[in-house]
């Protein structure tokens, strides 16, 4: 393979650049040249390319975002988008695609491979983490860590006014950042799309937590559920206890990426290459049990999310 293409997709994450930076470092390491193409899917229906060199991505493995820009590509879903696409790779000599992006990325880069015969490999970048094939996304750890630090803050002000603080975070068909931010900031409660709403059940655990000495509670919520401002309204109408809704919305999704988020993706970024560059294609990368794995993106993208029931007892059992 003597030419690559490069592409972020989708909602960005932090530590993408840092990917970036690993699949055209090691892509020039073998030899090969790589093409990053701007804004995504939408990007290269309209050709917007730009050669990588060794420094295009110097000073960027700590900066969140995404150097490449992003899109959400409705186009790529058409047979129009998708010849548009293949054009542009065929047009400049592209044989090779990194697709770095989240489930609906990986929808399009399996039509590439399954149907036009692109090799493409995907690199899971989203903070939603909710890829069942890999236990961690790019993003996601950064992404819960800024959650933890605005929780920590609600923290403080609710225990002195014995408020209930109702945090919403992101996540419309999974509750993991729900999951992992309440339970590593000591959350009495999360509500998340996985497991129905019972406002009993929450309001007797309130009402034990302050029976046990609790001065204050956070209470997670998952967007999908429903906004902060919504629940907080519910539970205000059956509770005494004054509650204060706080939406933390985009600010989760920016930052500079953890030293977890840089890892995977030096990883991810250099797994991705080795593969194109042995002739693999079809492929996506991940990390399961510690350890870097690749996986068909036919069989990746078909295996449904499962929620961990488990971590969620475990919030249930450690939060009073
Ligand atoms: O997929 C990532 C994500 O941040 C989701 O958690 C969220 O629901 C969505 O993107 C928000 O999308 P947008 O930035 O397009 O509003």
């Amino acid at each position: 393979m003597k030419r690559i293409g490069l592409l972020t997709s989708g909602g960005d994450a932090p530590g993408m650049n840092a990917a970036i930076r690993a699949v055209v470092r090691s892509a020039i390491y073998f030899g090969m040249e790589v093409y990053g193409i701007e804004r995504g899917y939408a990007g290269l229906m309209e050709e917007i390319l730009v050669p990588m060199e060794m420094r295009s991505v110097s000073n960027i493995v700590q900066c969140g975002g995404t150097k490449l820009r992003t899109a959400r590509c409705l186009e790529m879903l058409t047979e129009e988008g998708q010849k548009k696409a293949v054009s542009t790779l065929e047009k400049n000599g592209i044989d090779g695609l990194v697709v770095i992006g989240g489930d609906g990325s990986f929808r399009g880069a399996k039509v590439l491979s399954e149907i036009y015969g692109v090799p493409t490999i995907g690199i899971p970048g989203t903070i939603d983490n909710d890829l069942e094939y890999t236990d961690y996304t790019l993003g996601f750890d950064t992404a819960v860590n800024t959650c933890l630090d605005i929780i920590n803050k609600l923290r403080d002000t609710m225990t002195s006014h014995e408020r209930i603080s109702v945090v919403e975070v992101m996540g419309r068909h999974c509750g993991d950042i729900a999951l992992y931010s309440g339970i590593a900031s000591g959350a009495e409660i999360i509500v998340v799309p996985e497991i129905k709403v019972d406002m009993d059940d929450i309001i007797s655990r309130i009402n034990r937590s302050r029976a046990n000495g609790k001065h204050s509670n956070i209470i997670v919520v998952a967007e999908g559920v429903m906004s902060a401002e919504k629940f907080a309204k519910q539970l205000q109408e059956v509770t005494t206890y004054s509650v204060r809704p706080t939406c933390i919305g985009h600010v989760q999704r920016g930052g500079s990426p953890s030293m977890a988020d840089r890892m995977l993706a030096a990883q991810f970024g250099n797994k991705a290459v080795r593969l194109l560059k042995d002739g693999i294609g079809n492929r996506v990368v991940g990390i399961s049990q510690n350890k870097i794995i690749d996986m068909d993106i036919i069989e990746a993208v078909s295996m449904k999310k499962k929620f961990n029931f488990e971590l969620y007892e475990t919030l249930q059992m450690i939060s009073m």
